[in-house]
């Protein structure tokens, strides 16, 4: 039996868990700073930072207690190293490391990419079979979009990704220029839900490359549609021409419709790449993964095996860094008290 404590403070959620065997979650805290940053309409990160030294104190100790497991019951200590926010993540990975010293227990660094990836892995309770190699993974985040596939625990082949905009990205600004708030992922959803897909036509883009993908172009799209409805002129800078309001129903046919044409792209490349790799699973993981049209348009249309964490695991947690964490442990990786953060670290 093997427990892992998961750090992880890369942008603006603090959290700490305590995972056995690379698996079983016995506990997983997440002090959310979205209040804390809904009035800057993203993520503030000087604020971030600090609020990630007030808050992972309490937080690990939580983790702890929630799992019933001291100090000296843990194997190791994995924490994100990044990608992510600079100051953000220096806050974990301190923490980290004096945990490791203070209690002699070998640390890990995780690449939090990786850690969305093995949110897949992780599970409250009973017994989810092995996953089978290859398997076709899509990263949708709020800064990344990646197609890869996994040939074994650790190992990634990249086929494609985003050219411009990541998936969540593309969900925050269309909210703003919606004015449907922060974060915009879940606020498109909900006004989704009253708006019609097929009101307006919006763009599929296409790209160079089979697996990458494209969603400014799409962005835009939403933006001159707003403009006309407004009787704005879009050939002057939109702050100097307040447009009219929409009407709420028009608002809700614009989210709709945009996230149609963005869970379009998602699912048909995502399902042209499983095909051509002869993947045996489709796993999806990252905030976007907690989308309800993408869960339900890529479940009906594929042909074999859909994994999708429960939403509160696709979202930034710690579970996910321990998990990942867990097989490099066993592959017998160590970090030095030297490891630093790298806030644009690459997958592979
Ligand atoms: O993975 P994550 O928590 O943080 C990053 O590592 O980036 O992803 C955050 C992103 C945000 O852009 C947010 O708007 C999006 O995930 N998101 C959603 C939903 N919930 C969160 N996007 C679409 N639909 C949702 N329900
Ligand atoms: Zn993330």
């Amino acid at each position: 039996m093997t427990l892992i404590l998961g750090i992880e403070t890369s942008c603006d959620e603090t959290a700490a868990a305590v995972v056995r065997d690379g698996r079983y979650m016995l506990s997983n805290v997440v002090a959310s700073q979205i209040e804390l940053h809904r009035r800057y309409g993203g993520v503030f990160p000087e604020m971030a930072s600090r609020q990630h030294v007030l808050t992972i104190l309490p937080v690990l100790q939580q983790a702890l207690a929630d799992a019933h497991v001291g100090w000296d019951d843990l194997d190791a200590v994995a924490v994100t190293r990044g990608p992510g926010l600079a100051g953000s993540l220096l806050v974990g990975v301190n923490v980290a490391k004096a945990v490791a010293w203070a209690r002699n227990l070998p640390l890990l660094g995780v690449n939090h990419l990786e850690g969305h990836i093995y949110s897949n892995w992780v599970e409250a309770e009973g017994n989810r079979p092995e996953k089978t190699f290859p398997v076709l993974v899509l990263i949708v985040s709020g800064g990344h979009t990646e197609l890869v596939l996994m040939t074994g625990h650790g190992r990634y082949q990249r086929l494609g990704g985003t050219i411009d905009d990541a998936a969540g990205e593309a969900f925050d600004k269309v909210a703003r220029l919606l004015g449907l708030g922060y974060p915009g992922g879940p606020a498109i959803q909900n006004a989704a839900q009253s708006g019609d897909p097929e009101a307006f036509r919006f763009p599929r883009a296409r790209t160079r490359q089979p697996y990458d993908f494209s969603f400014s172009g799409l962005k835009t799209a939403v933006l001159r549609e707003v403009q006309r409805l407004e009787g704005e002129d879009p050939s002057i800078p939109r702050k100097l021409t307040p447009g009219r309001e929409l009407p709420a129903q028009t608002v809700a046919d614009l989210a709709a419709s945009f996230q149609r044409a963005l869970v379009e792209a998602l699912v048909e490349k995502t399902l042209a790449a499983a095909q051509a790799t002869a993947a045996t699973e489709i796993c999806v993981c990252g905030g976007v993964a907690a989308n309800a049209a993408l869960r339900q348009t890529l479940r009906q249309r594929a042909a074999m095996p859909v994994s999708i964490p429960p939403i509160y695991l696709c979202t930034d947690n710690a579970a996910m860094i321990a998990a990942a964490g867990h097989y490099r442990f066993l592959a017998g990786e160590r970090a030095s008290l030297d490891m630093d953060v790298i806030p644009n670290l690459p997958l592979v």
